[in-house]
């Protein structure tokens, strides 16, 4: 573990060039205002490692800025299956340390690590883009939180989220849980994750984890007519509506309604200088 906070803090953490990325098992395509991310490792059903996350870290940080729509994939079967099994092994993944490697290092040193590993996930909220999480099949775990850390989750009908973590005596940490309580609620939440069950298309569209169900086969133009939508409106207007409604929760109503007027008044003073 000590070697992968090594190799995050140089090493690998500074390239995202197409073969390193591909060592790691991932795609980045940019294409004007879209990115396309993709877990490439489908013979191990998109297994995510520490790598998994520097790397997506790095691309969030030198993300051109054009790109308005981030989609985020997985090539064949899953999404993704979670974090790589191997970290539970006292080999771990090479290069990479392990769960028990990890355990005897310093409790700061430790939660460093998971901080680092948290930023893969976290620029996907920035108010510059809107993410898309296109999910085919399984999305456990660390896959299930990645498709929680986009904007949007459009589901293919094979869906299969879980929560796999507390059943292996984790908590969910890459991010997830405050979004998954924010759309499904507490109870919901806690049903989720602590019966480490899986969740189907159809009870993600009611309960409000996917934005839209369709047949496998239409995942990826259904996908493509969003990113087409998205991209329809104007994309100051697009940055400053999603703030506002980031922050709408956590404000009162007339904060809001300040923060409202604070934003248009900026929108008004740009559209007619
Ligand atoms: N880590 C490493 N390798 C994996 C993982 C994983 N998380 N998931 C699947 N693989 C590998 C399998 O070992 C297998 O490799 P092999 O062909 O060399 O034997 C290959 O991917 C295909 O896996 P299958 O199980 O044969 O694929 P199937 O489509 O039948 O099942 C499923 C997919 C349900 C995802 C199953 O692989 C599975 O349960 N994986 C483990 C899920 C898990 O517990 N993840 C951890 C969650 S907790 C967290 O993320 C923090």
């Amino acid at each position: 573990m000590a070697e992968a906070q090594a190799q995050q803090r140089g090493g690998y953490a500074e390239d995202v060039s197409a073969e390193r990325l591909a060592e790691i098992g991932l795609r980045l395509e940019v294409d004007g205002e879209i990115a396309t991310i993709t877990l490439d490792r489908p013979e191990k059903r998109n297994a995510q490692t520490f790598a998994t996350w520097s790397a997506l870290a790095r691309i969030g940080e030198t993300l051109p800025e054009q790109v308005r729509v981030v989609v985020v994939k997985g090539e064949g079967p899953s999404f993704s299956a979670g974090i790589d099994l191997r970290m539970f092994t006292s080999e771990g993944v090479p290069g990479q340390g392990s769960f028990s490697s990890a355990a005897a290092s310093e409790g700061a040193d430790l939660e460093q690590l998971i901080s680092q590993a948290q930023a893969g996930f976290l620029w996907l909220r920035r108010p510059e883009i809107v993410s898309v999480a296109a999910v085919q099949g399984h999305a456990i775990g660390a896959g299930f939180q990645l498709a929680l850390a986009c904007d949007l989750r459009i589901v293919a009908d094979d869906v299969a989220f879980c929560m796999k973590e507390p059943a292996l005596g984790l908590v969910p940490d890459l991010t997830g849980t405050k979004p998954l309580v924010e759309l499904v609620g507490l109870a919901k939440a806690i049903d989720i994750c602590l019966t480490a069950r899986t969740v189907h298309a159809d009870e993600a569209m009611r309960i409000g984890l996917a934005e839209q169900v369709v047949v496998r086969g239409d995942l990826e133009q259904t996908v493509h007519d969003k990113v087409a939508q998205l991209l329809s409106t104007n994309r100051d207007a697009a940055v400053a509506t999603k703030r506002l409604l980031q922050g709408a929760r956590a404000r009162t109503l007339e904060e809001q309604s300040a923060a409202e007027r604070l934003e248009q008044a900026a929108r008004i003073r740009a559209l007619f200088p």
